[in-house]
């Protein structure tokens, strides 16, 4: 019976998206690509280029204690077809009504007409009970879509797969490899990630959750020819409420990766209304500051014979000497107290380690504070449980809590405005989610969670930073504008790879969040450290934090910096000269990783690129940490067409700025021996006049020798070129050009106006 359905599907409708797409402007035909053919018992297929990229398996609902699926035992009761318009624009759709036993369920799938952008929206009309049926949390209680994994091959070979899994961004267990059920290797549940398929030709589709990113899953199921990809509510809801609803989305780019995650995520920030506001006042992602966290030489340790108190003012005292403006501290999670199991049990300074208190540390040494925070333990004195004042759900099956009480965050964050907070850290966002049952098994506490601390965040002015988040946390602060930045790699160990952020940096940038390196050296020997360590390549250290555009974080020992090194971050006063986007890896370098040899054109190793944009005119970076082989890379490869205006471009190593090359599609260039002790950075820089032929190769001490935050304007009038700058009263910069081939070195000396303008002509600043 199932069968002779199956075999007698009619093909009902064909929605073909076919106008031109208006969101991005790089591509005018990608929706034309992009075709989903739906069939009238609710299964559909997903067509690149008339290739079926994707084909659907089993829809599946649970309610009343068990599964209800398709052509098995859900009922098909009615199909909608609408013409529609929303924000993103008009869209056709079709809604599938089911009976899944005494629930009634639609599932829609709606199609935009003039976008690249593909949603299913599963509606739990009147709700479920009983859901969680046999499903443990990392599985889910309903599935649509639901993909059939198998091999595809297009034109160019087997379709590959990049996802991001895991903590720290996706960063953890981040996946690459072939789209096939025995090589398709993720983490799904409850640390799954939005995942992207490609063929290395450029089109790519990114599918990933669109709603309600703390109540659902994907899941996995690893079954031979069988496999499947299911997306739904998270495994461990037990009782879905009526009217509950939640989207995915399947998005197209014919540009390769970068830029397909850069228009799902323009997509989704217009469509939750993502502002970059907090990012752009943000002070510990505007300014150098010293770090204790894991890495860093103060963690857990303190100066022999002394207090932390002391110790912290006694790096300032050195920093004063050395002229490094640290400009906040980030006081990692060893003073607050800790409760059962090593959870937070009161946010409040030891008297052990801050005899005098907190306010006494923030007025001694006059700098804001980035305040650490980890999961909270189930004996916390906050909760009314333990005689606190706040609502908590305590759980001692756990061990852990989760406050449900906007006024305890509005509390928290204003208490610690007393002692400096400008930037609230949320670290172990995974334990916290991961190991507190109610977070998975209550369908909508983990939105509460993560909303009343970024509301309380944002009436105080502080920002937060997340660690070790998980991607649903990523996605959800497209709903919560306060959370400006998130730690896209492991904790800082000296010496260790910790450093390839290149890949979550590209999911961390589409959801308008920085990414973040953690903390660094600056000199490789830090004697008697903790973790028995050296730091051999402290340039790329350094190099990596300013290109990722968040912090520049030193987590050194008393008397072991290099003011050298640290200070090619920032000016005078710790504000960070930065690119205009963080650095990400390049599409060659993700094809090779997981097309490998079906792949011709790949790079082994990482091969960043950002850009630069400072009064309308963009320079490139392409940042090379490390490679095996040669590489020749192009405009187009580095993710520059934006950057390409009409202008003709030229390149040059930062270390060897008299060999210069002219850049384009033609004239790639080639990239070969740079290693992690002596990366390489290549500056792409505009011609800005004809003749004589004058670029402006910037302040070559600088990781970005051209930034806005020391660049305001570049004036071209006739073969007159005027830069004006600003910097910090008595600093004093170097600013060097090419005339015709000749390098020539101007230099500035800010007074207190802080600004000065540069005569190229003339050779003078002032
Ligand atoms: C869920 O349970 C409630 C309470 O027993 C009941 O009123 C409701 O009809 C149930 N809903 C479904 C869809 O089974
Ligand atoms: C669910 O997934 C998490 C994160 O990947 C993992 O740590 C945990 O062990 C899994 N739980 C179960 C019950 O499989
Ligand atoms: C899947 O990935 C994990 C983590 O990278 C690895 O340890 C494991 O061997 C892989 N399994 C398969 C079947 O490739
Ligand atoms: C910190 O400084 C403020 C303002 O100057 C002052 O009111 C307060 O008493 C000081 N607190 C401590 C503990 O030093
Ligand atoms: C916390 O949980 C542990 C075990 O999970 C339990 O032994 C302890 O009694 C609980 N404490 C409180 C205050 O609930
Ligand atoms: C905030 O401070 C007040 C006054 O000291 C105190 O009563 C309250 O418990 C604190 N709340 C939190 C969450 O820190
Ligand atoms: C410190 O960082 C290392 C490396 O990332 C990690 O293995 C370790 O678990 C971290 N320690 C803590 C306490 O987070
Ligand atoms: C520290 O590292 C060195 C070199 O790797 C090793 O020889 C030494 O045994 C280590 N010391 C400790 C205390 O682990
Ligand atoms: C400090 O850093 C600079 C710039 O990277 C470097 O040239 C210099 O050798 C370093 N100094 C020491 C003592 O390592
Ligand atoms: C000059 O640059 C080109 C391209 O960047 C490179 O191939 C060549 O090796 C460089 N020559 C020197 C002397 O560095």
């Amino acid at each position: 019976m199932n069968l002779c359905l199956i075999l007698t599907v009619l093909l009902l409708l064909v929605i073909a998206v076919s106008q031109h797409d208006a969101v991005n402007t790089y591509s005018p035909s990608d929706a034309d690509n992009l075709d989903v053919i739906l069939f009238n018992d609710g299964s559909f297929k997903i067509n690149v280029r008339g290739q079926t990229w994707l084909t659907s398996a089993n829809m599946f609902f649970n309610s009343n204690g068990r599964t209800y699926a398709q052509w098995r035992d859900l009922i098909l009761s009615n199909i909608d077809k609408i013409n529609g318009y929303d924000t993103t624009g008009t869209y056709k759709q079709t809604t599938y009504t089911f009976e899944a036993g005494p629930s009634k369920v639609n599932a829609a799938v709606r199609v935009y007409d003039a976008h690249p952008i593909v949603y299913f929206t599963q509606t739990f009309e009147n709700g479920a009970n009983r859901t969680k049926a046999a499903s443990p949390i990392n599985k889910t209680i309903s599935g649509f879509p639901s993909f059939q994994v198998k091999g595809v091959t297009t034109a160019q070979g087997p379709l590959g797969y990049l996802a991001y899994c895991g903590y720290h961004t996706g960063d953890k267990s981040k996946a690459f490899g072939i789209f096939s059920p025995t090589e398709l290797n993720i983490t799904d549940g409850i640390e799954f990630g939005p995942i992207t398929l490609f063929d290395g030709s450029g089109d790519t589709l990114v599918i990933s959750s669109a709603s309600k990113f703390m109540s659902v899953n994907n899941w996995f199921n690893k079954d031979g020819d069988k496999s499947t990809l299911s997306y739904g509510i998270m495994g461990g809801v037990d009782n879905v409420p009526a009217g509950f609803s939640v989207d995915f989305i399947v998005y197209y780019s014919s540009q390769g990766i970068n830029q397909a995650y850069e228009g799902w995520g323009e997509h989704l920030r217009g469509l939750y209304g993502r502002s970059d506001e907090f990012i752009r006042n943000d002070l510990t992602l505007n300014y150098l500051g010293y770090e204790t966290d894991n890495g860093s030489y103060y963690y857990y340790v303190v100066e022999s014979g002394k207090t932390y108190q002391d110790t912290i003012l006694d790096v300032l005292d050195y920093a004063k000497q050395l002229l490094i403006p640290y400009r906040y501290i980030q006081y990692d999670s060893w003073w607050y107290f800790k409760g059962f199991g090593g959870g937070v049990k009161s946010w409040e300074a030891r008297p052990d380690i801050f005899p005098d208190g907190f306010q006494y540390v923030h007025n001694k040494t006059g700098l804001p504070s980035l305040g650490h925070n980890r999961w909270w333990s189930n004996d916390t004195v906050y909760a009314k449980q333990n005689g606190g004042q706040y609502n908590f759900i305590v759980e001692s099956t756990t061990g852990k809590a989760v406050p449900n009480d906007q006024k305890f965050w509005d509390d928290l964050l204003e208490n610690a405005t007393s002692w400096g907070l400008v930037t609230y850290e949320q670290d172990w966002l995974n334990v916290e989610f991961d190991k507190v049952d109610a977070l998975h098994s209550d369908v909508s506490l983990g939105d509460t969670w993560l909303t009343q601390m970024g509301k309380a965040a944002a009436k105080n002015g502080i920002t937060i930073e997340y660690c070790m988040s998980p991607s649903r946390h990523i996605m959800h602060a497209l709903q919560t504008n306060a959370v400006t930045q998130t730690h896209a790699s492991n904790d800082y160990i000296p010496g260790k790879d910790q450093w390839e952020i290149g890949v979550s940096s590209i999911f961390a940038y589409a959801m308008g969040i920085v990414p973040i390196k953690d903390a660094m050296w600056s000199s490789t020997i830090q004697p008697g450290n903790r973790y028995n360590k050296t730091e051999p390549n402290t340039e790329l250290q350094l190099a990596v934090s300013v290109l990722s555009t968040g912090a520049v974080a030193i987590g050194d020992r008393i008397g072991y910096s290099n003011a050298t090194l640290i200070m090619r971050c920032c000016n005078a006063e710790g504000l960070i000269l930065k690119p205009s986007k963080p650095a990400t890896a390049v599409d060659d370098q993700i094809y090779q990783t997981a097309l490998g040899g079906h792949y011709s054109n790949g790079v082994e190793g990482h091969v960043w690129t950002t850009y630069i944009e400072v009064g309308g005119l963009k320079f490139g970076i392409i940042f090379v940490p490390d490679i095996y082989g040669v590489y020749s890379i192009t405009p187009t490869k580095a993710g520059f067409r934006n950057i390409m205006t009409g202008k003709q471009m030229m390149v040059f190593e930062a270390r060897d700025m008299r060999n210069m090359s002219a850049f384009s599609d033609q004239a790639p260039l080639r990239i070969s021996g740079c290693i992690k002790s002596k990366p390489c950075t290549y500056h792409v820089t505009p011609v800005l006049t004809q003749n004589p032929s004058i670029l402006m190769l910037g302040e070559l001490t600088k990781v970005v020798p051209v930034s806005p935050q020391r660049v305001t304007k570049i004036d071209v009038t006739g073969n007159d070129v005027k830069v004006y700058l600003k910097g910090v009263p008595s600093e004093g910069v170097y600013f060097t050009f090419s005339i015709d081939s000749n390098i020539v070195t101007i230099s500035c000396t800010f007074g207190n106006s802080r600004t000065a303008v540069l005569d190229v002509t003339a050779k003078t600043c002032q």
